[in-house]
């Protein structure tokens, strides 16, 4: 097989963050853009132990749902980071609409260069964007930077393994996390790079699959009762369905998995 061609770094992260912010992703993915929902995001809460006041930094915010969650149900304060500016903007709103802009704020910023200072959190978050950032050894070495000694990094990602078809190698798929993806053991060989330690691992291969099954079926019932939505946000259903069923392939075959990292800054 032929390796796909990496785009420029510049290129897959303005596309990311184009891709993210447009109506269609809301359409499709509902309130929280990663495999496993606001469940998995609870359960990534309770494995890095989060404590009331600690300070949160969540990598790649997008819709700033995780930041409302964590802040309203375990009342720690949380400085979303996100590359797409409308994101940004759609984030605040909704933090005011929640009465909760005291303690979430959203910085416009790379996930690659966090425009914050060192040794500042207490527990840095990444759902489901590792997996997107061209220099995934600099993102892990910011946040390793970023977080205090003793400080814990959760995240979870998108992983595959060799042999995914070429159609899920393309700049779509990079904005679907799955072209640059990796096997977890990489995961796991670019944190400890960056000087964290701990690390444990655990699988949600099936919330990929419930994912893409979602997609799936909110396309079918959108399909007949709001076409002209669909039409207005840009989305091709049929290309759509056709990278879904590519991708509800691959994870029955066990290339393209879910999981959830926990590291530590040591002390
Ligand atoms: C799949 S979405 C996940 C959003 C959010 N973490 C969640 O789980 O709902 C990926 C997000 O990563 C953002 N992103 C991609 N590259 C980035 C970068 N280099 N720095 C910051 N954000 C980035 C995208 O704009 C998008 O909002």
């Amino acid at each position: 097989m032929t390796a796909e061609p990496t785009p420029p770094s510049a290129e897959v992260k303005a596309c990311c963050s184009a891709a993210y912010s447009r109506d269609a992703v809301a359409l499709l993915l509902g309130e929280s853009y990663h495999p496993g929902g606001l469940a998995l995001t609870r359960r990534l809460a309770s494995a890095l132990g989060l404590r009331p006041g600690w300070r949160v930094v969540d990598v790649a915010s997008g819709p700033g749902t995780t930041a409302r969650l964590l802040a309203a149900e375990y009342a720690v304060t949380v400085d979303g980071v996100e590359l797409g500016e409308s994101a940004v903007e759609r984030a605040r709103s909704a933090v005011d609409e929640a009465g909760l802009s005291s303690r979430v704020q959203f910085h416009r910023g790379d996930a690659e260069r966090l425009p914050l200072p060192d040794a500042i959190a207490d527990v840095v978050v990444c759902e489901c964007a590792f997996c997107t950032f061209p220099d995934k050894a600099a993102a892990a070495a910011e946040f390793a930077r970023v977080l205090r000694p003793g400080g814990g990094v959760g995240i979870t990602d998108v992983t595959v393994e060799d042999g995914l078809p070429h159609e899920l190698r393309t700049l779509a798929a990079w904005v679907a996390c799955i072209a640059d993806a990796r096997p977890v053991a990489q995961y796991v060989d670019i944190l400890i790079n960056a000087g964290l330690a701990s690390v444990s691992i655990e699988e949600h291969d099936g919330a990929i699959a419930q994912m893409v099954e979602q997609i799936e079926a909110r396309l079918t019932v959108l399909r007949m009762s709001a076409a002209g939505r669909l039409a207005a946000a840009g989305v091709d259903v049929d290309a759509v369905l056709r990278y879904t069923a590519l991708a509800r392939q691959a994870v029955a075959e066990g290339l393209i998995g879910y999981c959830m990292l926990v590291a530590k800054k040591p002390a």
